[in-house]
């Protein structure tokens, strides 16, 4: 079936933090519908509107425009205490211009989630995964199990409280026989989800069918992906990956678009790399360098505020991150932090048992032995954060955006050059 909408899809190209927000936040004017599709509050996106900053966990970056939709779909793991908590944030400041709508199947992330996720990784000595301990994969695990409770069920007084009883007895035992936690009341938990669907009840709804119909009469819809695809269940540096599916495909499964509708993929790349949490990073600076990129970057966790590791920008993570989200488009952010290095360094292929190597593999024994293999590009000293067009950056700079679009074979259409709504160069998108 033919529709006359169209969907475009921003997904992180990295280990998450791009400046996602950011992005969907200056797409936001051609946008009818804002979509989160996978993930939870482990997400942090920032955006910042008139001086304000706005850090969204859970709601779509789109909440701060009047008349559009913003839409959490199935796909989410929805944290209700989180939701509520953003939601009357932004009411009170007279903000929260969208219409939302949570689709009934998304999962809630319930308080043994978040028990078990910070027992279970307080217990991998040596092998800690570093979660956000926002309860993010116990609660995918009962999802999977078929065993978790879906936002439609804290709207039904008895199903809850059968779903609830069993899962409540299992985690008990759980998080008492094998964590050495306290066990939760079922009483204190059922009657706060009682609450939390009552809260949320008005917001319910088909979000498949919201999103179809607005497809059909010609909209525009963005998914807004979490995290980044080198954290991603399948296509990520397994295990230490987040428990969803942040790329391009995942936006099908976790709002209900057929693949087909997706027409433009943005990737978000940030000019240099950070990850936060454990995992290898090929090209990761521990020294200077990497303290220095923090500091001019603020490269520090929006969830959990932790320091944020950082290193090179990686081309071959980043062709492979091209190539599972059939890229169309990349964004570039933070380029101004850059500025002021003398040399900038790209790392373009790995060398392992001695043989050079183009293409990424999530696989981290092989990702903790490669060596990087570095291509050196000179800096540049002048201020970028004033320019808005792509020939007057210094050429150094459009040497370095150029190099990455030859690489990738895809365009650089957005450049970031500072943190404000209007630090952007815009090159037709
Ligand atoms: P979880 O998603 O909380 O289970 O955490 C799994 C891994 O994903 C950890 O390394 C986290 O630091 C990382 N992670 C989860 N969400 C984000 C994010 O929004 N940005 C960056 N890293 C994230």
């Amino acid at each position: 079936m033919a529709l006359k909408g169209k969907v475009d899809a921003i997904i992180g190209a990295q280990w998450g933090d791009e400046g996602k927000g950011r992005i969907v936040d200056s797409l936001g004017d051609r946008v009818d519908i804002f979509a989160r599709y996978q993930g939870g509050a482990n997400a942090g996106h920032t955006v910042i509107v008139q001086g304000e900053k706005h850090v969204f966990h859970l709601l779509p970056s789109g909440m701060l425009y009047s008349g559009k939709t913003c839409v959490i779909g199935n796909g989410v793991v929805l944290d209700p205490e989180q939701l509520l908590g953003e939601l009357s944030e932004l009411q009170a400041k007279g903000k929260d211009r969208a219409r939302l709508v949570i689709s009934g199947a998304a999962h809630v992330v319930m308080p043994y989630h978040k028990k078990l996720d910070k027992a279970q990784e307080a217990r991998r000595q040596g092998n800690k995964i570093g979660t956000t301990g926002r309860g993010i994969g116990p609660c995918y695990v009962d999802k999977y199990n078929r065993s978790g409770i879906r936002v439609e069920d804290l709207l039904d007084v008895q199903v809850l409280r059968t779903k609830l009883e069993l899962n409540l007895d299992e985690k008990n035992e759980l998080l008492s026989k094998i964590y050495d936690e306290s066990p939760l009341s079922f009483d204190e938990v059922y009657r706060q989800a009682l609450a939390w669907g009552k809260a949320l009840a008005p917001y319910v709804d088909d979000t498949s069918l919201v999103v179809h119909t607005a497809l059909e009469k010609g909209q525009t819809v963005l998914l807004e992906g979490a995290q980044g695809t080198l954290l991603d269940v399948d296509y990520g540096t397994y295990p230490m990956v987040t428990s969803s599916s942040p790329t391009a495909a995942g936006g099908c499964v976790g709002l209900g678009v057929a693949p087909q509708y997706i027409q433009r993929v943005f990737g978000v790349v940030k000019a240099y790399l950070t990850r936060v949490g454990e995992g290898p990073f090929p090209s990761e600076d521990k020294g200077d360098l990497g303290q220095y990129l923090r500091d001019q970057g603020g490269e520090y966790g929006a969830t959990t505020g932790r320091p944020r590791r950082c290193g090179w920008l990686d081309m071959v993570a980043l062709r492979y991150a091209v190539r599972i989200n059939g890229m169309t488009r990349i964004t570039l952010t933070k380029l101004d932090v850059l500025t002021g290095l003398n040399e900038i360094k790209v790392c373009e292929a790995y060398t392992v048992a001695g043989e050079r190597c183009t293409e990424f593999l999530g696989n981290i024994s092989f990702l903790e032995n490669v060596v990087p293999e570095y291509r050196s590009f000179p800096g540049w000293t002048e201020d970028i954060s004033h320019i808005r067009s792509f020939d007057d950056l210094p050429k150094a700079a459009r040497e370095y955006v150029e190099y990455i679009e030859k690489i990738t074979g895809v365009p650089v259409v957005l450049i970031g050059v500072g943190p404000g709504r209007d630090q952007m160069i815009i090159r037709g998108l």
